[in-house]
């Protein structure tokens, strides 16, 4: 009895003191907008403002900061949510399954820790008037939206913009993604350009109609390009793929438009260079400074031509595979020396396969191509002479 009546001074205590200052309560539950006009004497607030299912619209007035989240999940009736004065969430800024939310009009932000937002199937624009220049991760997730106006960061840990099937276009001014940045599954037509971008961790774009990475220098993961619907890629001032203690591949998979590829400056690779599934694709002569591969190449598709003029250290293995006649003579000289692992080089191969798979249960001969005489290769003859000289010393 005396333990029951205690707790309730306590919570009636705790009350009062809410009341006292709402503003630096550690979370604020949000039902009408009356609730978020008793918030009027808040310019900060100091924990998370959370609103809840049954709003229609809501305006948060007078607020300019929030320390923790502002999280509106679930409000199936929420029509329009503005936020005049509000510049900076600290925490994460959480829109979750807001059925008909189509106003969103929040002029002065301009920082927020976390953007995540996911199932906002009446959004399709943003009113961010003063645009948002600052947070630290994105995800964007089953939205409507047909642009991202109004977000437009400088620097990113992670960017993940993906199954928004009305976007059309991703333009943001970013000069560093320090973790990850994927792309996928927006509109078959999105537009993806990164006109700042020199330095990304791991980058991803899936069923993009067009990537534009004009001064990317510096990949520290993997690059990889997946079911694309764009002809041509072109990374005009990347050098580098990948770091020694955690590899880093180049992937082309499913690209059925792609016919171009060129990375004019690229010279070394941590992981594997592969193409697969890129129907399209008749050359691959876009590397001509690719000279240390730490993985495999590993290509296959029905090209009738590939070049590695600089090529002088391949860790790993080589797989050519094409449906395309190819003479191999040139590559077979790598084998031993520039190559280290596996070779594995054959044209006229019915359905040519990735690394680790033989060329004859797919449908080729077996031999590697020395009939045939369409394909056309340059190897570096420099290089391409070494192996045949150390065996030739070996003979000996
Ligand atoms: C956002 O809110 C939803 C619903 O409350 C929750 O399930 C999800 O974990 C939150 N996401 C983040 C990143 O905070
Ligand atoms: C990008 O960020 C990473 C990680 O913080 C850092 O190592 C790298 O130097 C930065 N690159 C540029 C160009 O700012
Ligand atoms: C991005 O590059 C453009 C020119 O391409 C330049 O005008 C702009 O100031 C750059 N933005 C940042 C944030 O560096
Ligand atoms: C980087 O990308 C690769 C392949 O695209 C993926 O397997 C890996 O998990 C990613 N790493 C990070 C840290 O996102
Ligand atoms: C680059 O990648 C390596 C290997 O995955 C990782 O250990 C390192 O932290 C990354 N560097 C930066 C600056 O993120
Ligand atoms: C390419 O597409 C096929 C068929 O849709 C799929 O099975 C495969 O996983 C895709 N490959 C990659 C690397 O995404
Ligand atoms: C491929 O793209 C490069 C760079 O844009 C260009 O110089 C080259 O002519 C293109 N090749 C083909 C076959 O379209
Ligand atoms: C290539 O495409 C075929 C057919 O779509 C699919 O079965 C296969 O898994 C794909 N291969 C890879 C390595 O993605
Ligand atoms: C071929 O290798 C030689 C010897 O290292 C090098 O000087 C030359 O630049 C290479 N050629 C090409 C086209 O990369
Ligand atoms: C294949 O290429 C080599 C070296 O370029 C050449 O000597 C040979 O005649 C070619 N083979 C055929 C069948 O064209």
């Amino acid at each position: 009895m005396l333990g029951k009546l205690f707790l309730t001074s306590l919570a009636v205590f705790g009350a009062v003191k809410a009341q006292a200052n709402p503003c630096s309560a550690k979370s604020i539950k949000i039902e009408t907008q009356s609730d978020l006009d008793g918030l009027v004497t808040c310019t900060t607030i100091s924990g998370d403002l959370v609103l809840g299912p049954n709003l229609v619209t809501a305006t948060i007035n007078t607020i300019r900061t929030i320390k923790g989240d502002l999280i509106v999940a679930n409000a199936v009736n929420l029509q329009t949510l503005i936020a005049p004065e509000l510049a900076s969430i600290e925490g994460t800024f959480n829109m979750t399954s807001l059925t008909v939310l189509g106003t969103l009009t929040f002029n002065s932000l301009k920082s927020v820790g976390q953007i995540y937002w996911q199932t906002l199937p009446a959004l399709t624009t943003l009113g961010f008037a003063a645009q948002v220049t600052q947070a630290d991760k994105v995800t964007i997730t089953d939205t409507i939206l047909e642009s991202l106006d109004g977000i437009n960061l400088v620097s990113v840990q992670q960017f993940n913009i993906n199954n928004n099937r009305y976007l059309k276009e991703v333009t943001v001014q970013l000069t560093n993604i320090t973790d990850s940045l994927a792309i996928e599954f927006n509109s078959p037509s999105v537009a993806a350009s990164f006109p700042n971008l020199t330095w990304a961790n791991n980058a991803t774009f899936r069923s993009c109609g067009s990537v534009s990475l004009p001064v990317l220098a510096s990949v520290n993961g993997s690059l990889g390009f997946f079911e694309n619907t764009f002809e041509s890629l072109v990374t005009p001032k990347l050098t580098e793929v990948g770091t020694g203690t955690g590899g880093g591949d180049i992937t082309f998979a499913n690209n059925t438009a792609l016919t171009n590829v060129s990375m004019p400056l690229l010279t070394q690779i941590y992981g594997t260079l592969q193409f697969v599934n890129d129907s399209q694709v008749r050359e691959i002569t876009g590397f001509p400074k690719l000279s240390v591969v730490h993985g495999s190449i590993d290509i296959s598709g029905e090209f009738d031509e590939a070049d590695f003029p600089a090529i002088k250290d391949v860790r790993g293995g080589f797989n050519l595979q094409t449906t395309a006649q190819f003479n191999c003579t040139d590559f077979d000289q790598l084998q031993g020396g520039v190559v280290k692992g596996s070779y594995v080089c054959s044209g006229a191969v019915t359905n040519p396969g990735t690394e680790g798979t033989d060329p004859t249960t797919n449908g080729g001969s077996g031999d590697s191509g020395k009939k045939n005489s369409a394909g056309r290769f340059t190897a570096n003859k420099s290089f391409a002479a070494i192996p045949a000289l150390i065996l030739l010393v070996a003979l000996l």
